[in-house]
């Protein structure tokens, strides 16, 4: 079925990439329909590793040898691939982390602790991850502060004039998801930003599930902290990106202490910090990590951020159309602007009882709240089976994950 695509993407020859996807799961071939939780690695990836392990593995910024400046080019090299992919104007706008969760945990200890107190406002929507919610709200319990929530529309939108409603609250901060992880859902991320900053509101964008799916400029979205993770964009786990505009990490106080980010330590003076990046790199960084995000962001760039994007909204387009053939199936998320996330039930079988069914069957899908308790809570649902997509995942698949869902009807009605 290659040829459903309208540009020319080769989506064998990029599986050929990613040797993971040549494994039998249960005696069948594996389908991996679970990228949004974390995207399969390909070779250039896993090479990178083995080459940094193997040939230059050292501590960075400190040692006085060769295998020490290798390494640090090499670290330092990855911040630049990040910079100039996410079109930021500056290095020391980026922070390597280990995931958008301790990015967003960065912004809420630091930012969030010397910026906001008990008569703040902090702006979430229904939509977010609980990632995006949980660090709010232990730091409106420290301050007492309160947290405002914009509701969704029944498509899975954001509901704008809510939004806006909001907004009139004059939040000091606006948090939001790029993409929802649940229900696929594409925020006009641009457009809010520029809605909260017209009320003086700092924004904050959890791009994990945008960063692996379209090309993200943040010069051009022009928000304040975009935070996402490497493991969603085809590199390893245990690295993340937090970008926040200069003047803000400027005036921001660190959070952790030790290591690379002082400038002077004293029991006599005052303790002296980093300049940013590095004051909020604390301790030895995720080395590896780091390279191997460089080279994963470099292998995107390779197939093209655009193709990789038309290619997903095709198997999105077509996955609605072939499950929802499927009697009694209901997808949750139709918004006009969907990423290649498929949230759905089937009428008469619960969702983990299809999860396990597919996995006989080497698929693999994500059943349950999807760390987004709330948003499921306003779908009036325990939890659904999401199905999502990469830059792998071939229309085959879709059909296998199709065949196999009746099969596991069959079974349980
Ligand atoms: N946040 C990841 C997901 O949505 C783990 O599955």
């Amino acid at each position: 079925m290659v040829g459903k695509d309208e540009n020319t993407y080769d989506v064998q020859e990029i599986r050929r990439d990613f040797p993971i996807l040549e494994r039998q799961v249960n005696g069948h071939p594996l389908v991996y329909l679970d990228s949004a939780a974390s995207a399969q690695k390909p070779r250039a990836v896993i090479e990178s590793q083995r080459e940094y392990l193997s040939h230059f593995h050292s501590n960075i910024h400190r040692g006085a040898h060769a295998l020490a400046t290798q390494a640090t080019d090499a670290f330092e090299g990855a911040r630049e691939t990040v910079r100039n992919h996410f079109n930021a104007s500056k290095t020391s706008e980026i922070v390597f982390t280990s995931g958008a969760t301790d990015s967003i945990n960065l912004v809420a200890s630091t930012w969030g602790r010397s910026n906001l107190t008990s008569d703040s406002i902090i702006l979430l929507t229904r939509l977010e991850h609980h990632s995006n919610i949980v660090p709010w709200q232990i730091l409106a319990n420290e301050i007492g502060c309160k947290i405002e929530v914009v509701d969704v529309l029944p498509d899975g939108s954001l509901d704008q004039i809510n939004f806006e409603k909001k907004l009139a609250l004059k939040p000091k901060l606006v948090c939001f998801s790029h993409v929802s992880n649940t229900l696929g859902t594409i925020n006009d991320v641009k457009y809010y930003t520029e809605l909260a900053h017209k009320v003086g509101s700092c924004v904050l964008i959890d791009g994990s599930q945008a960063a692996p799916h379209c090309l993200v400029d943040f010069q051009d979205l022009d928000c304040d902290f975009y935070a996402c993770s490497g493991h969603k964009m085809y590199g390893p786990t245990g690295i993340g990106i937090l970008y926040g505009k200069q003047e803000l990490f400027e005036s921001m106080p660190p959070w952790r202490g030790g290591g690379e980010m002082i400038s002077s330590v004293s029991f006599e003076d005052p303790t002296t910090f980093n300049i940013p990046p590095y004051k909020f790199e604390a301790g030895t960084p995720n080395i590896s990590g780091a390279i191997g995000l460089g080279h994963a962001i470099s292998w995107m760039n390779s197939v093209g951020v655009e193709k990789i994007a038309a290619h997903e909204r095709a198997l999105t387009e077509y996955a609605h159309k072939k499950l929802l053939a499927i009697e009694g199936l209901k997808i949750y998320g139709t918004a006009d602007h969907k990423a290649g996330v498929v949230s759905f039930l089937i009428d008469g079988t619960h969702p983990a009882d299809l999860g396990t069914l597919l996995d006989q069957l080497g698929i693999a899908v994500r059943t349950g709240s999807h760390c987004t308790e709330p948003l499921m809570k306003w779908l009036g649902v325990s939890g659904t089976v999401r199905a999502s997509f990469a830059a792998y995942t071939s229309f085959e698949e879709i059909d296998a994950l199709v065949a196999g869902l009746e099969r596991a009807v069959k079974m349980l009605r």
